[in-house]
């Protein structure tokens, strides 16, 4: 199983870009719970830890697209798929993310 594990704990509201070989991971917490998805856009490749995160809503700074962080789901355009999310655990102070769902 593929794993990615973070020492460090988030605020609510807070989220974290990881990167684990080519894969770029978006760690968010949202009223004491985290949560993990893709942190590429659907829609054009770009970071989506550099729009803003609203509730569990994460807007692409690029064209203005929404992903549900808590899901994946594309909320709205002009992407439509969906985007990767992966199971978090949080065990020992430890974040423990399983990348290959
Ligand atoms: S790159 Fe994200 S909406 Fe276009």
């Amino acid at each position: 199983m593929t794993q990615i594990r973070v020492s460090q704990s988030l605020n609510d509201g807070e989220s974290i870009a990881l990167k684990q070989g080519d894969q770029h991971i978006l760690l968010c917490k949202i009223s004491g719970k985290y949560h993990a998805v893709s942190n590429i856009c659907s829609h054009a490749r770009v970071l989506l830890s550099k729009g803003r995160l609203r509730g569990t809503t994460i807007t692409c700074p690029l064209h203005g697209a929404r992903f549900d962080v808590t899901s994946g789901k594309c909320l709205g355009g002009p992407a439509f798929q969906d985007i990767a999310s992966y199971s978090v655990s949080d065990e020992d102070n430890e974040i423990i993310i399983a990348t290959d769902r």
